[in-house]
């Protein structure tokens, strides 16, 4: 067990060090700040992770520096808190005469209309402020940082106009970036990083490999909660209550991320962001499907370990994930061993786990010479959406044959799941347009997929042809459409 622990939960709120015993280890940062506190500058809109009117600015050391973030208070346990500050849009403005340029920029750029969304909004812009000081700022950046905002009233045109204007007025006295990344708040930080590890009866936040894996294997009933984006809407949206938490988040050893020559090692505390930020300088065809990940927020806290560990059938990181041949590091105790990802799924919300056995990294190949590779998402909106489709494949092609072929989708069966007989079909065939359309209707063998609120069986079907089709044309870039290929495609098209 722990040798130092405490049963007091400590943070800083707005410069206010707070310390709490755990009451309710499911207690939500929003009810807190909005009950406890009386702060009612952070909204609740959705519950979800999913509007942003519930935004505060996390802060915590990293390699001797401070390092911010926004995130969703809705879907953040008080106690996963310990050890972090946290500050909301009220407190960032010295006073209502000083307001800090986000503040002045949005009131300049008439980009707060009803005002539900603009703290939210205040604080992805002043996440965005302290890391970026170039006056050129590029609207796509500022257009990827308000990801997890929705705004009903104004539309987004002058909150971006607001983000390119912030950096063009005066630094405030508070949280400019000389204050944020001062010594004093620094200082403050590792202070409260050095206190002892949190132990309770519901909550265990152990900072140690091995401490969290003798835990969980002598207590395979806990619960392992990592970065909560999916964890948190069991508490909000269905109402569960959980059992022990046992909390990822201050595990140093599994903070990791690194590359020898034939793999990405990605730790179970990596979050989404680092993490497709590595995959993506080695494979930087993903960059798409990086930022349509959720929203920049939801990314900076779930982990990709916990994608992949909650095992969603319609998980984005999974198609492509397998059709690289990722193998996942499961431990119990001191044991370790690897296992191909795609024999991780069982079946729906079935893992081929041992009892008090976790994830303790994923181990992505490198790609090698002639690799092709693709992964396409297929949903509502474009960022900040779940799939209804997910598709991804890895193609090793010499003088135009298909030497390999791997091609896995999300959303088309009850797991993430390889499309087995496709490849048999196409490997060592000729990469043609005649046999990509034969090779189109042996989908159905693979699939059967469901119809749910997303999407319609027979949709399913047929964007995942589409979506392989897709693949031949720009592995090809042939300039074909989908018209090109098949009247039954066509056809179909037009009656969905
Ligand atoms: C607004 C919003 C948008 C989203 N958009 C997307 C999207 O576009 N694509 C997508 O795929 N997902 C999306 N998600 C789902 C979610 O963000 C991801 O599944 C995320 O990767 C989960 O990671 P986490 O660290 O938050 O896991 P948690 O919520 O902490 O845990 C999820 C599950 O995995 C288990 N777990 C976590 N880590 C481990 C481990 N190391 N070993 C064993 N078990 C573990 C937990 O016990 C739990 O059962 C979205 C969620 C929200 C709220
Ligand atoms: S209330 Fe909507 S994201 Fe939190
Ligand atoms: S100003 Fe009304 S929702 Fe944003």
């Amino acid at each position: 067990m722990i040798s130092k622990s405490t049963q007091v939960i400590q943070f800083y709120l707005d410069d206010e060090l707070i310390q709490i015993p755990m009451e309710n280890q499911q207690e939500t940062l929003l009810d807190f700040i909005r009950l406890k506190k009386n702060n009612k500058s952070v909204k609740e809109g959705c519950g979800e992770g999913d509007c942003g009117a519930c935004m505060v600015l996390q802060a915590e050391s990293k390699d001797g520096r401070l390092v911010y973030k926004p995130i969703n208070s809705c879907i953040k346990f008080v106690p996963t808190l310990h050890k972090r500050s946290i500050y909301t849009a009220k407190y960032i403005s010295a006073s209502l005469e000083e307001l800090h340029p986000v503040q002045e920029a949005l009131v300049a750029s008439h980009g707060s209309q009803c005002g539900f969304c603009t703290p939210g909004f205040v604080i992805s812009l002043l996440a965005y402020y302290l890391e970026n000081e170039s006056k050129n700022t590029n609207e796509s950046e500022i257009i990827s940082a308000i990801s997890g905002n929705l705004c009903r009233c104004t539309g987004y045109r002058p909150i971006i106009e607001a983000g390119i204007q912030m950096n063009n007025l005066d630094e405030p006295s508070r949280f400019s970036r000389q204050d944020a990344y001062s010594e004093h708040r620094l200082q403050q930080q590792i202070n409260l990083e050095l206190q002892p590890d949190l132990v309770t009866e519901t909550f265990i936040a152990p900072s140690d490999l091995d401490t969290f894996a003798n835990i969980y294997a002598a207590n395979p009933e806990y619960q392992i909660l990592a970065g909560a984006t999916d964890v948190g809407l069991w508490v909000t949206q269905h109402l569960k209550q959980l059992k022990t938490l046992l909390f990822i988040g201050q595990v140093k050893e599994l903070q990791v991320i690194n590359e020898d020559s034939q793999f990405i090692w990605i730790g179970a505390g990596i979050n989404l962001e680092a993490a497709y930020e590595k995959i993506v300088q080695h494979y930087p065809d993903l960059k798409e499907l990086h930022q349509r990940f959720a929203s920049l927020p939801i990314r900076q806290s779930g982990t990709l370990c916990g994608n992949v560990a909650n095992g969603s059938p319609i998980g984005d990181s999974m198609p492509i994930l397998i059709a690289l041949n990722t193998l996942i590091v499961l431990r119990q105790g001191q044991s370790t061993r690897e296992m191909n990802l795609e024999d991780f799924y069982l079946g729906y919300q079935k893992k081929n786990l041992l009892p008090g056995e976790f994830v303790e990294a994923v181990k992505i190949p490198l790609p090698t010479k002639n690799d092709r590779i693709a992964s396409y998402k297929v949903s509502k909106r474009y960022e900040q959406d779940i799939s209804a489709i997910c598709f991804g494949a890895k193609l090793n092609l010499e003088n135009d044959h298909i030497q390999s072929i791997r091609i896995a989708f999300g959303g088309m069966a009850a797991i993430p799941k390889r499309a087995i007989e496709l490849e048999k079909f196409l490997t060592k065939k000729p990469w043609t347009q005649a046999v990509i359309l034969e090779a189109t209707e042996i989908i159905d063998q693979d699939f059967q997929p469901l119809t749910d609120l997303r999407a319609t069986a027979s949709y399913r079907s047929q964007v995942a042809k589409n979506l392989f089709i897709r693949f031949y044309n720009e592995v090809n870039q042939t300039g074909l459409s989908l018209n090109d290929f098949s009247p039954i495609i066509s056809e179909s098209l037009a009656n969905e």
